[in-house]
């Protein structure tokens, strides 16, 4: 019997994947999806959705939430004059509701699938070979069936997965990645967290307004590499002064020992050795992307020397209609960066323009303050030898911001001092994943401090400090 054939295959059902099948099927392509993981699908069904939708940004985010209101309903009510004495956290509460955001969401997944027609094939797919310009992916189910799909384009979107360290076995009980540390019973006295990245902040933040004593140990000597200085510095203030995360810089770690009463980490910090004693722990050390398994060697798909997909700024491969998006390629590892390369790809197949501004993808770490930016940082320019002109604004000075009694943060805009063309807004505070849409679009259309500086921003409202910083990088704010 001849293979089914398909204009379009993608592998992996994740941000990336789903988002380029549905573009490719309302482009008129017939199109498949191969997905083989369930995830924690209760009837061990494949799950839509990737890291993001299951054990990524959607629960993390839901769990953030939960933790928010608690630590508001046991510190911020007082200043409005409510009393909540006694307030408790059921834990079994939070973690289902947060499974069932993730149920309801990947299961719309499979929804869009139909409603858009694009056909789920469950199971893991690999390449196989190419005869007559299609090329063979094989997909082999959980029970041991397989069946090989012909297709004009295969789409790589296999993602990626927690990188693990020597030494240190995860078993995602005690000693946990992503996946555990999502879906913990109970608050862990102490908690120790390896890796302050984005997943040490934002699930380190979870578990201390939950009660837990968090020490986070980080191999670097810098807080949060990444961001502007001005974030940084503020971000370590507010996180290890007020809200009391203990975080190690230049750690070495030698040793993790699981016990009877949970982990012993020794480590190397300065000139002395220490040894940390936890009841749970968290590794978040980064990811790596997913390429085993692909059949990668079979047709010669190109792995570059940090085994991601190699890739040109189109998301081609070396191979003729082979593209591959998202976290097994290069570029940050964000759910949305990925999806607009499943779009762009989507549209070059289809002879379109497609495209991926690489220089607009906004960065967004979910603490309490929020912390986002888009463009580049002061450091950044420096190095770069381009001269700016800065307005920075801080909260304080926003009768909004007051009001919410959230104060923190500032808004920080760097412009072109001879185009005032805007560069880089760094915004820690308050719904900053939401306030820098705004500079995303303003960079997005090439604008000028000056044009921010025009626009009429409700008031009050938080977005008012997006504008006076816009206005302070000519010296011209109003209200500070
Ligand atoms: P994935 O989401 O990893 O999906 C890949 C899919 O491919 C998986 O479902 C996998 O099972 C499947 N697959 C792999 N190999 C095969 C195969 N051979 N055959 C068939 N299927 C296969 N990003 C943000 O932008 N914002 C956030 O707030 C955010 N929070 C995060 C929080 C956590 C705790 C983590 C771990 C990540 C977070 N991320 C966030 C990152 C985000 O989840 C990833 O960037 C995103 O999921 C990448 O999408 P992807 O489609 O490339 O890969
Ligand atoms: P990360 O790259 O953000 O941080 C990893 C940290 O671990 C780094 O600071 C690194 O220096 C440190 N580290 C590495 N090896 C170490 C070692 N041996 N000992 C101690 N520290 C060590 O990676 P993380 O937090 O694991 O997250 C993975 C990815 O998931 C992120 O890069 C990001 O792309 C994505 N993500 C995005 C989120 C968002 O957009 N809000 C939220 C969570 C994850």
């Amino acid at each position: 019997m001849a293979n089914k054939q398909f204009d379009v295959v993608v592998i992996g059902g994740g941000p990336g994947g789903y988002i380029a099948a549905i573009r490719a099927a309302q482009l008129g392509f017939s199109t498949a999806c191969v997905e083989f993981e369930a995830f924690a699908d209760p009837k061990g069904e494949v799950r839509l959705g990737g890291t993001c939708l299951n054990v990524g940004c959607i629960p993390s985010k839901a769990l953030l939430r939960s933790s928010e209101l608690y630590d508001e309903a046991n510190h911020a009510f007082v200043m409005h004059g409510i009393s909540a004495d006694g307030v408790k956290m059921d834990v079994g509460t939070m973690i289902r509701r947060k499974d069932n955001i993730v149920t309801q969401l990947t299961s719309g997944i499979k929804g869009l699938f139909k409603k858009n027609k694009v056909t789920l094939l469950a199971g893991r797919g690999s390449f196989a070979g190419r005869e007559n310009e299609l090329w063979q992916v094989q997909v082999t189910a959980k029970d041991g069936g397989s069946e090989v799909v012909d297709a004009k384009h295969v789409i790589v979107a296999t993602g990626s997965s927690p990188r693990h360290l020597d030494g240190i076995p995860v078993d995602n009980a005690v000693i946990c990645d992503n996946v555990g540390a999502l879906a913990f019973d109970s608050v862990p006295k102490r908690l120790g967290v390896i890796g302050a990245g984005v997943i040490g902040l934002e699930l380190g933040s979870v578990w201390k307004r939950l009660g837990s004593d968090v020490t986070i140990l980080e191999a670097l000597p810098d807080f949060l590499g990444g961001a502007d200085a001005a974030v940084t510095k503020e971000a370590w203030k507010v996180f290890t002064q007020k809200q009391g995360l203990k975080i190690n810089l230049g750690v070495k770690i030698n040793a993790v020992k699981k016990g009877k009463h949970g982990v012993a980490i020794e480590y190397d910090m300065g000139d002395g050795a220490f040894t940390l004693e936890v009841d749970r722990l968290i590794v978040s050390v980064g990811r790596v992307p997913n390429t085993a398994g692909l059949g990668a060697d079979n047709v010669g798909l190109k792995i570059d020397e940090r085994g991601r997909i190699d890739v040109n700024d189109h998301c081609q491969t070396n191979l003729d209609n082979v593209w591959a998006v998202g976290d097994v390629i290069r570029g940050p590892m964000l759910a949305h960066k990925g999806m607009e390369e499943g779009v762009m790809v989507a549209e070059l197949i289809a002879g379109q323009a497609g495209h991926v501004n690489y220089d607009t993808i906004p960065y967004v770490i979910y603490t309490h303050p929020e912390i986002a930016w888009v463009g580049k940082t002061e450091q950044q320019l420096k190095n770069q030898g381009i001269e700016y002109r800065v307005g920075q604004i801080p909260f304080l000075a926003n009768g909004r911001a007051l009001g919410q009694g959230d104060t923190i943060g500032f808004v920080k805009m760097i412009a072109c001092a001879k185009t005032d063309r805007v560069l880089g807004v760094h915004v820690m505070g308050a719904n900053a994943s939401e306030l820098i849409a705004e500079a995303v679009v303003a960079m997005e259309f090439g604008a000028v401090a000056e044009d921010i500086a025009r626009i009429c921003h409700a008031h009050p409202t938080l977005s008012e400090v997006m504008h006076e910083a816009a206005l302070a990088v000519d010296k011209r704010a109003l209200h500070f």
